[in-house]
């Protein structure tokens, strides 16, 4: 089992995405029980006495528009245990970076990631929040989840060749 956990500042818009859109592909692939999937913030901005906002509306009809739904998905917020539950941490910006590794006090597993870093093009991915423009979030988190994936399976057939 492989657990991906990927984050964002609100997870309202950038990680949900990257959640539903990863699970959808591993389901696609056939591969869905081989992962636990899920999404959490940095802030706690979107929790409040322990219930999560929904997904941001324009978050959903991105996600809609292309056939997914986000299930009834909640806000919440990563916590400094789920360092030892998942194999990638997986964000969405170098402040998301800077964060986790305030939280988990660096990263002495060397799990953390920036989603577009599985991609030919490694940086931020594009903020929704700000720009307004969530398809081309959604195009840069397909992206860097098919690179993910990518990753995950070319490292687990490495490790099955080792293990012959
Ligand atoms: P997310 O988007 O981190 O992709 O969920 C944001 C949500 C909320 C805020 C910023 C970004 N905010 O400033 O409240």
């Amino acid at each position: 089992m492989t657990g991906i956990m990927f984050v964002c500042l609100g997870n309202i818009c950038r990680s949900p995405m990257a959640e539903i859109i990863f699970k959808d592909m591993v389901e696609k692939a056939g591969r869905s029980a081989e992962f636990l999937i899920a999404s959490s913030a940095t802030s706690s901005e979107n929790v409040c006495n322990g219930i999560g906002a929904e997904v941001y509306p324009p978050a959903k009809k991105v996600l809609a528009k292309h056939g997914l739904s986000t299930g009834g998905k909640r806000a919440v917020q990563i916590s400094a245990e789920d360092y030892d539950k998942y194999d990638y941490i997986v964000c969405m910006d170098k402040y998301n970076l800077r964060s986790l590794n305030r939280l988990f006090g660096g990263d002495k597993d060397g799990k953390i990631f920036m989603l577009m870093d599985f991609t030919e093009r490694p940086g931020d991915v594009s903020d929704p929040w700000y720009s307004g423009d969530f398809e081309t979030a959604y195009r840069d988190i397909h992206e860097g989840c098919k690179g993910l994936l990518k990753q995950i399976t070319q490292k687990n057939k490495d490790i099955i060749r080792k293990d012959d």
